[in-house]
């Protein structure tokens, strides 16, 4: 099969582990015979820098015509980075938003896993890991209140500063429709999460999952409140199985959700619409404390290029490939920092990358 994949590097740690998860993805294709391709997008600050905006029309258009986009991660340290003295439709996150809505990725999968081999690098006690846990988040992406109207103006002299959270039932249907689809082919239950408690944009969404899951008698749908749900993430992590979400509670829940994976750099993302394009990124950011050291994490963007595998190329196989290899390294005790423990082998991102590419066998 041919491979027509973009990639966009970004900024910080994102060249470092998307250089890693571009070896995996070679080392795949050579192993079961596809013919892969790349293509170099520039976004976030490095596009800034070249051409004073953080993503060119051309940029999605040449997005557009690739299979699938691979991302590391844009932006920098608001506190010393250049970048954030533009105004903010011009800073690196406004590329990224702009990418995901010009591409129409409505629906952003973030699945946690504890691994067996990673739970000494997880905060919680080991009462509450010890049976592991595996959900998906499905989070909304191109609603809410990161694309509703904003302003900051003086009102009667205050300074005052407005941000809408708007949702349209389509909106809600279509995300919804995507959490029932995965919910069936997994442990076959939805928790919908939201603040219907005060906000009508939450009432909105409970009506619409309702709605759905008449379509979906298999699967079970509960509500919970986004301050429990935060809260049960740590409490009982294993009660969940596919957490559905707007796109700002999805944004937090899943780097607390992440954490307890062990470290924001073991979790990938898919952010997919209806056809099989999607975009695959790690859900952390640029993590400007640690870019150029070369010990960021790769493990997040090598879990997203086999997501990558799995949605756009429906290659199952090698997806599980990618998966069982990342598994076996951490299986022979090699850790980068964020998720070392006692008695484990410490490797940078490139040795980890390395491993795991050369640790890929064919079933
Ligand atoms: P961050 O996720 O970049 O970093 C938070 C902490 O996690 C840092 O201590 C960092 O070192 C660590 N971390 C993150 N990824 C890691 C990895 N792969 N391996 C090891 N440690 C890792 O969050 P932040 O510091 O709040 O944001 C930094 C910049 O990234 C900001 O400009 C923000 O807007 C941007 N950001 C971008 C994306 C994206 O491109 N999708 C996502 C989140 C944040
Ligand atoms: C993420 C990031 C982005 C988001 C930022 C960089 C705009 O935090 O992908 O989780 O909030 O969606
Ligand atoms: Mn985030």
């Amino acid at each position: 099969m041919d491979w027509k994949i973009g990639v966009i590097k970004g900024d910080g740690i994102g060249p470092e582990i998307v250089e890693e998860a571009m070896k995996v993805l070679d080392a795949v294709a050579r192993l079961y015979g596809h013919n892969c391709q790349y293509r170099q997008l520039l976004m976030g600050g490095a596009s800034i820098d070249v051409h004073g905006e953080p993503l060119t029309d051309q940029m999605v258009e040449e997005a557009k015509a690739c299979d699938a986009i691979l991302m590391g991660s844009i932006g920098g340290d608001p506190a010393v980075s250049p970048w954030y003295r533009l105004e903010p439709s011009k800073r690196p996150e406004a590329g990224l938003l702009k990418l995901r809505k010009e591409l129409g990725l409505f629906a952003n999968l973030r699945p946690a896993v504890l691994y067996d081999t990673l739970k000494e690098a997880c905060p919680l006690k080991e009462s509450i890991t010890e049976d592991g846990f595996d959900m998906m988040i499905v989070r909304e992406l191109t609603g809410g209140l990161y694309f509703g109207e904003r302003y900051t103006k003086e009102v009667d002299g205050v300074r005052t500063a407005v941000d809408t959270l708007t949702y349209q039932e389509e909106e809600i249907r279509r995300v919804a429709k995507k959490a029932f689809e995965i919910a069936r082919a997994r442990k076959g239950k939805v928790t919908s999460v939201d603040k219907a408690n005060v906000l009508d944009t939450s009432r909105l969404w409970r009506s619409v999952t309702e709605e759905i899951r008449t379509s979906y008698a298999d699967v079970e749908l509960e509500h919970m409140l986004v301050d429990n749900c935060s809260m049960q993430l740590v409490k009982n992590p294993r009660q969940f199985d596919v957490i559905l979400t707007e796109n700002m509670f999805g944004d937090i829940l899943s780097d607390e959700a992440s954490m307890i994976t062990g470290s924001i750099g073991m979790l990938p993302s898919a952010s997919l619409k209806e056809s099989d394009f999607g975009l695959y990124e790690p859900s952390g950011g640029s993590a400007p404390d640690i870019a150029g050291k070369g010990i960021a994490n790769p493990i997040a963007a090598i879990l997203s290029a086999a997501m990558l595998l799995r949605f756009t190329f429906h290659l199952e196989e090698e997806a599980d490939c990618v998966e069982e290899s990342v598994r076996n390294v951490l299986k022979l005790g090699y850790r980068t920092a964020d998720i070392m423990t006692d008695g484990k082998k410490q490797v940078g991102t490139r040795e980890m990358g390395s491993l795991i590419a050369e640790g890929l066998r064919k079933k």
